[in-house]
């Protein structure tokens, strides 16, 4: 078969990214810089730019404690020598983004630097304003953007967005970052499904019974109420990360392994995507979340959403993708549940979901694949038990997401951001949702979310329960 190889593209040559004195730059944006500093990625100027009255030695600094923190946190200590370096290319261009004067001094900053790549870690309201001052101040031409989620608001201001970009960007030139997708566990579920010929006979609706995504988490909002309670978890996770996953899940095999043929196939699915009805959604908001600092003292913004996802191909119908997310649930995890049908009939004894086959992919913050089987439980009935089949698996060293899909911008690879066509398709599923006719539920924390979720799924056995799965043995 022939490859299709990405077709080379210049590398940028120079990092601006603004938001540069906000909370993703200090808990994602700089260390990713200093491991692409550590690994030859990134000898080029690297261009802060807020609105904070700082001066780049105050930057420097915030860069410097945002990796003593990442250090403390993984047990280790800052590489200094790749910070000096880091530090050396680091500049800081301090103003308000309405203010033409700022791009001026920016485009005076970047110097001869003629392809930057504008990484805007900033609320979505400012992307307009900020793509067209970079226009009027010639920092556009042969750059690129990179553009954090959400993606606009709903299906209207996302395809209003698009319009935004495209009148100064090309498509080609325009990255919608989604660091699911930078994720390797993720990859690998492409990877795991194409690579191996066993399970293409039985990805289907013949053989399927059900899926489940549960992206769980054990803490709340503290720090992002005021982010928080302008988005609501259909927007900050569903209509991205789990939607990603979704896609790279079901999708057909694409044509061959470049960006193009990936991100079609991909479109393929989210467009066979059932828009989302507001009766299989179940939204819910954790009790206390309305004291939380910065959110509304009436908010009915959700911490908790599960659904029921249809996917209207030959390979998918019937088939239901029942997906669920939350704060303050009882484990931080994420995990995909591939329930199999039983065998057509039950010679020796009953087996029905989940007793008969299942994959599971955990994603994080471990990593596990594993396939549940049933062997013959000793004795003289011909009586099962479960058991589970563990991929033992060590990966290498692992580049965080914001490392490895920043790096892919400044080459110009846009194999892992979302299209334009894309972000609109998932936008088209989720948009329904947004329209919902009741309020919230209230949920315990650290509780599954509200009573109401239980019966998304149709099966008696209702939800895996990823935390009972945490414990099994590898
Ligand atoms: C972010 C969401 O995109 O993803 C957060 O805004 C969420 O609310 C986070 O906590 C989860 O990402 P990860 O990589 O920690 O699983």
């Amino acid at each position: 078969m022939e490859h299709l190889t990405v077709m080379a593209t210049p590398r940028s040559d120079a990092l601006v990214f603004f938001g540069a004195t906000g909370d993703l730059a200090y808990k994602k944006i700089f260390p990713a810089l200093q491991a692409l500093t550590q690994h030859g990625e990134l000898d080029m100027p690297i261009i802060g730019v807020a609105h904070s009255g700082w001066s780049v030695a105050k930057l420097r600094q915030r860069a410097h404690d945002s990796l003593a923190q990442a250090a403390q946190d993984s047990g280790g200590s800052v590489d200094e020598q790749a910070f000096a370096q880091l530090a050396s290319h680091l500049d800081y261009v301090d103003g308000d983004y309405n203010d033409p004067a700022t791009f001026t001094k920016l485009r005076h900053v970047l110097g001869a630097a003629k392809r930057p790549l504008h990484y805007l870690a900033i609320p979505p309201s400012f992307f307009s304003t900020v793509v067209t001052n970079l226009k009027q101040a010639s920092c556009a031409g042969d750059a690129r953007v990179v553009v954090e989620k959400p993606f606009g608001r709903d299906l209207a201001s996302a395809r209003q967005l698009n319009r935004t970009l495209h009148e100064v960007f090309p498509e080609s030139s325009i990255f919608r970052i989604d660091h699911y997708l930078g994720k390797e566990p993720v990859q690998n579920l492409l990877y795991f499904r194409f690579a191996n010929t066993v399970l293409e006979p039985v990805w289907n609706n013949r053989y399927v019974d059900s899926v489940q995504i549960t992206m769980a988490e054990s803490f709340g909002v503290a720090g992002r109420g005021a982010f928080y309670d302008s988005v609501g978890a259909i927007r900050d996770v569903l209509q991205n990360h789990l939607l990603q996953v979704t896609s790279l899940l079901a999708m057909d095999a694409p044509v061959g392994s470049d960006p193009t043929s990936l991100r079609a196939e991909k479109l393929r699915l989210f467009r066979a995507m059932r828009p989302l009805n507001p009766r299989d959604v179940v939204r819910g908001q954790f009790k206390g979340y309305r004291g939380v600092a910065g959110v509304a003292a009436d908010s009915d913004i959700e911490t908790f959403v599960a659904l029921a996802l249809h996917i209207d191909t030959w390979r998918w119908a019937g088939v239901p993708f029942y997906i669920r997310a939350g704060k303050h649930l009882p484990i931080t995890t994420t995990e995909v549940v591939v329930d199999m049908k039983p065998p057509p009939l039950s010679i020796f004894d009953p087996i029905t979901p989940p007793l008969s086959n299942y994959f599971r992919f955990r994603l994080s913050p471990d990593v596990v694949i594993a396939e549940g089987m049933r062997v013959k439980r000793a004795g003289e009935t011909m009586q099962g038990e479960p058991v589970e089949l563990v991929a033992r698996h060590r990966p290498g060293p692992v580049k965080s997401p914001y490392e490895r899909l920043l790096g892919d911008a400044l080459r110009g690879d846009n194999a892992l951001f979302t299209s334009d066509e894309s972000v609109e398709a998932a936008w088209a599923v989720v948009d329904p949702a947004l329209k919902h006719e009741h309020g919230v539920e209230l949920y315990e924390p650290g509780s599954w979310g509200p009573a109401a979720a239980q019966h998304i799924v149709s099966s008696a056995e209702g939800w895996h329960d990823p935390a009972a799965e945490a414990t099994k043995p590898c």
